[in-house]
């Protein structure tokens, strides 16, 4: 890298329906739309700012296990089976989404990459040609409809069927039944490789790989020895005028620094702004920060 890269602190500072009210003693309460839920937090070493009589208030409790991926949600209050949330996309019609409990702790939206989505969105609404955009561990859906509202050509990619189902129905919610997107169902590599051998190009890629996962037949993605891979792939994958590359990694002991390298690598041939950091959601009650990812991103100048 040629010059020492940036370092942000990026806040998605513009939810309504989603809050982070407190946070300590290893856990987090939030708020998903009206519901509120206390999460494990394990960097959370300092103590609640709201009193107990708050955080007894909660609609469910995530019990894990202690294995660190397992584990169940107590409900302590009548909660539906699911329900709905909204994001202001700035400049664009805001994001309309179902989240409910999931066995594996989370609700169907990682509200901490909201800021992602309003710098990408950014960007693609600025362009006057057509832009095509890549979604790899796509989830819900939501960064591919920030990026089909703005007017890009998405195609989305998850190895689970269940989470491209329930992006499709975040499609129709959102009332972007008509916007040009892809859904594949398939394990990111492979699809990558059959995209690099057919020639695709893409304008901008968006990567939110899990630490570890596994693709609909059973393929195994392990970050540190599959990232550098995709990356490369997708290296191969760009247009000849790229607009963006976004990486984002969560629950690894990784620096910012390191997976900004790594892109700065892949991107060598372009000129751009390079820009990397941690993704932050601050609380209501004390002010504090809580990083729930590391992040580097790739713009064209
Ligand atoms: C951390 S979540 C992504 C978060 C999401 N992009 C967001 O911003 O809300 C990881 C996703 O990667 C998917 N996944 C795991 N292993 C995969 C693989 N080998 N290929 C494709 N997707 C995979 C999972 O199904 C899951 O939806």
């Amino acid at each position: 890298m040629s010059q020492s890269p940036t370092f942000t602190l990026l806040e998605a500072a513009n939810w309504q329906d989603y809050e982070l009210l407190d946070s300590g003693d290893g856990l987090k309460l939030e708020r998903f739309g009206k519901y509120i839920f206390a999460r494990p937090e394990s960097q959370a070493m300092w103590s609640r700012a709201l009193p107990s009589s708050e955080w007894n208030n909660v609609h469910a409790v995530f019990q894990p296990t202690p294995e660190e991926s397992g584990g169940h949600w107590l409900e302590k209050k009548k909660l539906p089976d699911k329900w709905e949330m909204k994001y202001p996309l700035p400049h664009l019609n805001e994001l309309t989404f179902s989240v409910m409990t999931t066995p594996g702790r989370h609700l169907g939206v990682f509200p901490e990459v909201a800021s992602h989505w309003d710098f990408m969105a950014g960007l693609v609404q600025k362009e006057t040609r057509p832009v095509r955009v890549l979604n790899l561990f796509g989830y819900t859906g939501l960064a591919s409809l920030a990026a089909a509202a703005a007017g890009a050509q998405v195609t989305h990619v998850d190895a689970s069927k269940k989470s491209v189902s329930w992006a499709r129905e975040n499609q129709t919610l959102s009332g972007l039944g008509d916007k040009p997107i892809r859904w594949i169902v398939e394990d990111a590599i492979k699809y990558m490789q059959r995209e690099e051998k057919r020639g695709m190009k893409y304008d901008g890629i968006i990567l939110d790989p899990p630490k570890f996962g596994r693709g609909p037949k059973g393929e195994v993605w392990e970050v540190y020895k599959s990232l550098p891979n995709l990356f490369e792939i997708c290296r191969a994958c760009l247009s000849d005028e790229p607009l963006f590359v976004i990486a984002t990694l969560y629950a690894v002991r990784a620096s910012a620094i390191h997976v900004a390298q790594a892109l700065d690598e892949m991107m060598k041939n372009f000129t751009g702004n390079m820009d990397s950091g941690e993704l932050v959601t601050r609380e209501t009650s004390a002010n504090r920060l809580l990083s729930q990812a590391v992040y580097a991103r790739w713009s064209a100048k």
